[in-house]
């Protein structure tokens, strides 16, 4: 047996969101988020279900506190409701919201629980989505206010934030393929969300810095390391444009401050491309204390002239798969993080979001014993340990989840959690691969 031991004082720990674990969502003046309006849509979620209960954290806080103690997390990155502490969006602030989050970040502390605050995970308020959501630029400056407000409301308890997750999710999944929440289908619309969104970090980084407050900003991105369906000149030219859309068009501006040029002509070429600014760009770029990478699967990549704009598509390779369809790759994974030195330099990485759905039971004894999970994060930490032999500076690692949860468009029907909830008791069990990361977490090792 071979132990790989990480780095001292390595920060393990688990991710949620909001909207995924709270409920609640019409309490103690929470505002409506464009979630709660697209779950309650017909036909956007596939099992018809929403997140107005879900594990009710809201409630449940002080129990979840204690089961992530007793599972030996260093680290718990959990995100900020923002149509809790701010119902309309801007404006009143809503200090019964706020509470809940203090209430939240003592316990942590007293549990001696690093919290790792994501700020927006996706529930924009209702109210700015009416007056045209990410796609208006001035959602920037309400975004940038509502921050502001948890610097200086919350900044003593928070030694670690986020300013988004997943800006590709927030642009092309939600604006252009419809997905998640608002539910649009124009290509062009998620262009300028995406240029929207990084110009609210910037702006977030900026007023962070200014606050003088102490802590690290970063920001979370999702990332597919890709790779050519053949070595046919087409597919290794489709391959890039597609990395280009998913992962250069948000690291590039972020870490070297420009855009791909390849990515921009194709856009400019097709009028899909927004009005851009010098200044804009070094807001975007300014330095950041560490890169959020959330990896979960690679993909291959084939030339398709039949899918427009980007004339690319996916290429099934007939690998394992996760409850999700996501093919297993944890190799991709060691690809990406090297990648990501290699082209964008030194930056220090936490890897805020890995993990795996897989269809768990509980057995007659009460048990839930998930095996598969086990094994898909065991080789995606010896994938993460190998990139840091190589050199690369990860200095964390968060699972995505500590319990099962409300997953989006997909609603009930995916577990990711490491620990089950059965949603109508709102019983809480911890799986084995729980016990089998408390392992990991408390001798910063992992056992092949
Ligand atoms: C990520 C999201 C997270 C969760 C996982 C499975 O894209 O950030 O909220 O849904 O996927």
């Amino acid at each position: 047996m071979s132990v790989l031991e990480f780095p001292k004082d390595f920060l393990w720990g688990y991710a949620t969101a909001a909207y995924q674990i709270e409920g609640s969502v019409a309490e103690d003046g929470k505002g409506e988020s464009i979630w709660d309006r697209f779950t309650h849509t017909p036909g956007k979620i596939l099992d018809g279900k929403n997140g107005d209960i879900t594990c009710d954290h809201y409630h449940l806080y002080e129990e979840d506190v204690r089961i992530m103690k007793e599972l030996g997390t260093k680290s718990y990155r959990f995100s900020l409701s923002w149509p809790r502490i701010i119902p309309g969006g801007k404006g009143q602030m809503n200090q019964k919201g706020v509470d809940f989050y203090k209430r939240l970040l003592t316990s942590l502390h007293e549990n001696g629980i690093v919290p790792a605050v994501t700020l927006y995970h996706w529930d924009l308020p209702q109210k700015l989505q009416d007056i045209g959501g990410w796609a208006n630029r001035d959602t920037a400056l309400y975004y940038v206010e509502y921050c502001v407000k948890m610097y200086q409301q919350l900044g003593d308890l928070i030694p670690i934030w986020i300013t988004h997750n997943e800006p590709w999710c927030v642009s092309f999944l939600s604006n252009w393929l419809g997905v998640h929440a608002p539910g649009n289908k124009d290509f062009k619309t998620a262009v300028q969300v995406s240029y929207n969104i990084l110009y609210s970090h910037g702006l977030a980084v900026r007023a962070f810095r200014d606050s003088g407050r102490k802590g690290e900003i970063g920001i979370t991105m999702n990332f597919t390391q890709i790779y050519p369906a053949s070595e046919k000149e087409e597919d290794i030219k489709a391959a890039r444009r597609y990395d280009g859309y998913y992962n250069r068009w948000f690291l590039d501006p972020v870490l070297k401050g420009s855009y791909p040029a390849d990515m921009s002509e194709h856009y400019q070429s097709r009028g899909l491309l927004p009005e851009m600014s010098d200044q804009d760009l070094e807001l975007m770029s300014q330095p950041l204390d560490f890169l959020g990478v959330n990896y979960y699967t690679s993909n291959l990549i084939k030339h398709d002239l039949s899918q427009q704009p980007l004339e690319t598509s996916v290429v099934s390779r007939k690998l394992p798969v996760t409850s999700c369809g996501w093919e297993v790759h944890p190799e991709g994974m060691y690809d990406l993080l090297v990648r990501i030195r290699r082209d964008y330099g030194d930056i220090k990485i936490m890897i805020t979001e890995n993990g795996a759905a897989y269809e768990d039971t509980v057995s007659e004894s009460g048990e839930v014993n998930d095996p598969a999970r086990i094994d898909y994060l065991q080789k995606h930490y010896v994938q993460t340990h190998r990139a840091i032999k190589d050199g690369v500076n990860i200095t964390g690692y968060y699972v995505w989840s500590y319990c099962d949860n409300f997953e989006w468009a997909e609603g009930f029907t995916k577990r990711f959690g490491l620990v089950y909830v059965d949603y109508p008791t709102r019983k809480r069990i911890v799986k084995s691969s729980g016990r089998w990361f408390r392992d990991v977490m408390i001798r910063n090792a992992v056992e092949l």
